[in-house]
């Protein structure tokens, strides 16, 4: 049996989420047409959100990548997967990686080390909803940070427990009853 506590409402993400869009928006003003990379699955409210707090005198250009740690428990497998990695033609680019989480950090690394050798970005920053700074492996330093979160499962918003409860419109803390 498992409940969900909700942690964040809806209300107070898109408080932050707008502040987050508005320090993108000075931060980008001045660069010529960045990329956002939205990572699949867990960034798709997020990133939805965000791009239509970002306000700039240039389109941005979304692009979408799909990449995975997790199988369906609540431990980071190790590995990263990376079922749909196809971007168009971005070298040199500003580019904006939006990330749901970074927990152990495995999934951010390989994606911005694989930036970085395919691309050499002009430059090269991280959005993430999420800080799970407890359980870090690999060091990953987000740019942007909606909010930090301690050592608990977190679903909603985009964020799954085995592929459920993505469609949350809050974050909530997945509990499991009858475990500690
Ligand atoms: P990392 O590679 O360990 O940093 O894990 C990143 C990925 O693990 C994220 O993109 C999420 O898909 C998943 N993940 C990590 N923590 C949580 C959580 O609390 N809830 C849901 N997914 C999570
Ligand atoms: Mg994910």
């Amino acid at each position: 049996m498992t409940e969900i506590k909700e942690i964040y409402s809806a209300q107070q993400i898109n408080r932050r989420v707008a502040e987050l869009g508005a320090q993108i928006s000075e931060d980008y003003k001045t660069l010529e047409c960045p990329v956002v990379i939205g990572v699949l699955k867990g960034a798709f409210c997020f990133l939805a959100d965000l791009v239509r707090h970002i306000d700039l005198p240039e389109s941005i250009q979304l692009e979408f990548v799909h990449l995975s740690s997790y199988g369906s428990a609540t431990e980071s497998s190790g590995r990263i997967q990376a079922p749909y990695l196809n971007l168009p033609n971005i070298s040199n680019r500003h580019i904006l990686v939006v990330e749901d989480i970074v927990d152990s950090g495995r999934t951010a690394h390989f994606f911005l080390e694989y930036l970085k050798d395919q691309f050499s970005p002009a430059s090269l920053k991280l959005a993430v909803l999420l800080d799970k700074n407890t359980n870090r492996v690999v060091t990953v330093k987000p740019d942007y940070i909606g909010f930090s979160v301690g050592d608990t499962f977190i679903v909603g918003f985009g964020f799954d427990y085995a592929e459920k409860h993505r469609e949350l419109p809050y974050l909530g803390e997945l509990i499991r009853k009858g475990s500690k």
